[in-house]
């Protein structure tokens, strides 16, 4: 198994971007140079996903999606005053879900288990936590799995893929897209084949043949305004059980202004479920674009958030343009 990971502090971060960067400027000529939308000519899209080598691969799902997009919303200033950027759909998504679902490394943290980690000036392991459930019927005595998605856009295909594997997922996002999310949930939703849906946001439930639940549901959350106290925090956040609970983001670390409110955001969930006796971590996928930009992140993360963030070192991911880190609390 090649994956590691690394655990970052206020000295390694430098270290940490220079090699990524000095990779990028290197190999700038095989990689794409644009700014991540998937397509900037197509209101609607179609992406699937199977695994790479159908014979070895542990999975054998694969997910076909349709998906609207508004790329007039997208250049509209007036929609949505902190960002329209969720209105089209950004690669850092896609690049996410096949690894997760195909990748040997994305393997364990579906399922969950230890992986070597660097930790200067030592070496030690990290157990993983699953984020999905099992997939058996006897499910009255296990842990609950629920996934949260910040800032998920409005293509939702992260819900609908994982929403076969785990118990409760919210998407969460600004109020403003939310419906056009909501719709393209409603046309993709066949692709959650192997649990019955319920929810109580989007308008329908949707029967299958087995016992195993989703509940999936879509919340209007704004970091700027978020509040994780105990009384206040929405009731969708909350796991119907003991949980796992993984908080996905992708593409949100790309505008300074936002670094602050995301990580005061994903800290106060992290320590909230932590409180009550879940077990919560992140997985961040950020595209790598303006280096100061993911530097101030970082930093903020870990000298002002005291968070725990490791870079999920997997030659899958180093070749490409993306950084895939691990974050949990102290
Ligand atoms: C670059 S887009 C990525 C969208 C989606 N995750 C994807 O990969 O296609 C950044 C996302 O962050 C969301 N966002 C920006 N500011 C936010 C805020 N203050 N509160 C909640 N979400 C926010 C945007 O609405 C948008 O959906």
């Amino acid at each position: 198994m090649d994956v590691k990971l690394k655990l970052l502090n206020e000295d390694t971060i430098y270290e940490h971007l220079f090699e990524r960067y000095s990779f990028l400027q290197k190999h700038a000529e095989s990689l794409k140079q644009d700014l991540g939308i998937v397509s900037r000519s197509d209101a609607s899209l179609e992406l699937n996903f199977e695994p790479p080598d159908k014979k070895t691969c542990h999975r054998a799902e694969t997910f076909s999606f349709e998906l609207s997009q508004s790329l007039s919303a997208l250049n509209s200033s007036q929609d949505n005053s902190n960002s329209t950027t969720g209105y089209v759909v950004w690669t850092t998504t896609p690049f996410f879900l096949q690894w997760l679902l195909y990748s040997e490394a994305g393997r364990i943290f579906t399922i969950g288990g230890s992986i070597d980690c660097e930790d200067e000036p030592s070496s030690s392991t990290c157990e993983i936590p699953a984020m999905f459930s099992s997939s058996s019927i006897e499910i009255e005595d296990q842990q609950f799995h629920q996934v949260i998605e910040l800032g998920c856009g409005v293509c939702g295909i992260l819900g609908i893929a994982l929403g076969n594997y785990v118990d409760k997922y919210v998407y969460t996002d600004q109020k403003a897209l939310l419906n056009r999310l909501k719709n393209n949930i409603a046309h993709n939703i066949d692709e959650l084949r192997l649990r019955n849906v319920t929810s109580t946001t989007l308008g329908f439930d949707s029967r299958r043949k087995t016992p195993l639940q989703i509940q999936i549901d879509v919340l209007s959350l704004d970091w700027e305004t978020f509040n994780a106290n105990p009384t206040k925090i929405d009731s969708l956040l909350k796991p119907n059980r003991t949980a796992n609970v993984s908080i996905v983001s992708m593409d949100v670390v790309y505008n300074e202004y936002l670094i602050e409110p995301y990580l005061k955001t994903l800290s106060s969930l992290l320590e909230y479920y932590e409180r009550m006796g879940h077990v919560p971590n992140a997985l961040l996928g950020i595209q790598l674009r303006d280096q100061d930009v993911v530097e101030r992140f970082l930093e903020c993360a870990i000298i002002d958030y005291h968070l725990k963030v490791y870079v999920i070192m997997d030659p899958v991911i180093e070749v490409t343009r993306f950084g895939l880190y691990y974050i949990k609390l102290q």
